[in-house]
């Protein structure tokens, strides 16, 4: 079966109808995620899979630090053409680029040894335990021995809705209870993350090991 089209609909004319700078996510420098990404000592060839990616300036920020072998997901064509275009223009560098849905995949399991699984706001629009099974079973099949999970996600404070689509909140328990223990927790704090419109969306920041 292929993605849920209205999903991909819905995704599609989020990033066909609003600059970057407008969405409710947007980061000029993403702070937060990078301080966990320290904590991760990886060596510059570490391959890190952002899931979700949409056209996050991550991916620059990455690129920035030395990175080289970068693999950006996403059920948006749109999102994905935006994101490459734009770090193909700036650093002459052609993103890997995976057009799956994380709730259905199809090409995704076919990554191994994955140093780095890096979800921004991605993981709370799976509500179903059917949709979140997938995720999981994908991170642990793909992420290696001694990878690390980054996951930031809506926190138990934070909305209960974000573009229209409701939320499944998070807080370190429960996503360590998704992973299983084979993932050791390294980190976990609360962020208030301040949206273009001026409005606070409480995050939970997580950090897990595979042993
Ligand atoms: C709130 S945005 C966050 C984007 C990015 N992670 C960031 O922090 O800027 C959620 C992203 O998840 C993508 N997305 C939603 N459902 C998805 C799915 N089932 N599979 C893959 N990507 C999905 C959307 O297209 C969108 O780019």
């Amino acid at each position: 079966m292929g993605p849920d089209k209205n999903l991909t609909e819905h995704w599609e004319s989020v990033y066909q109808n609003q600059n970057d700078e407008q969405l409710g996510w947007f980061e000029e420098l993403p702070e937060t995620t990078l301080q966990l990404i320290d904590l991760c000592h990886l060596k510059p060839d570490a391959k890190i899979l952002n899931v979700g990616a949409g056209t996050t300036t991550l991916i620059d920020a990455l690129l920035e630090k030395g990175f080289t072998n970068i693999i950006a997901n996403d059920l948006s064509e749109i999102a994905l053409k935006k994101l490459s275009n734009r770090i193909f223009k700036k650093y002459n560098h052609h993103l890997q680029c995976i057009l799956d849905d994380l709730t259905k995949p199809q090409h995704l399991q076919q990554l191994t040894d994955v140093d780095l699984w890096i979800d921004r706001a991605v993981l709370h629009f799976f509500l179903s335990k059917e949709e979140q099974e997938t995720y999981f079973k994908t991170v642990k099949a793909i992420v290696r021995k001694g990878g690390y999970v980054l996951i930031a996600v809506f926190s138990l404070e934070g909305a209960e809705k974000c573009t229209g689509l409701q939320l499944q909140r998070y807080d370190a328990d429960m996503l360590q209870k998704c992973l299983g223990s084979n993932f050791k927790l390294i980190e976990a704090f609360n962020h208030i993350y301040i949206n273009p419109s001026g409005s606070e969306r409480p995050y939970i920041y997580t950090l897990f090991q595979k042993q």
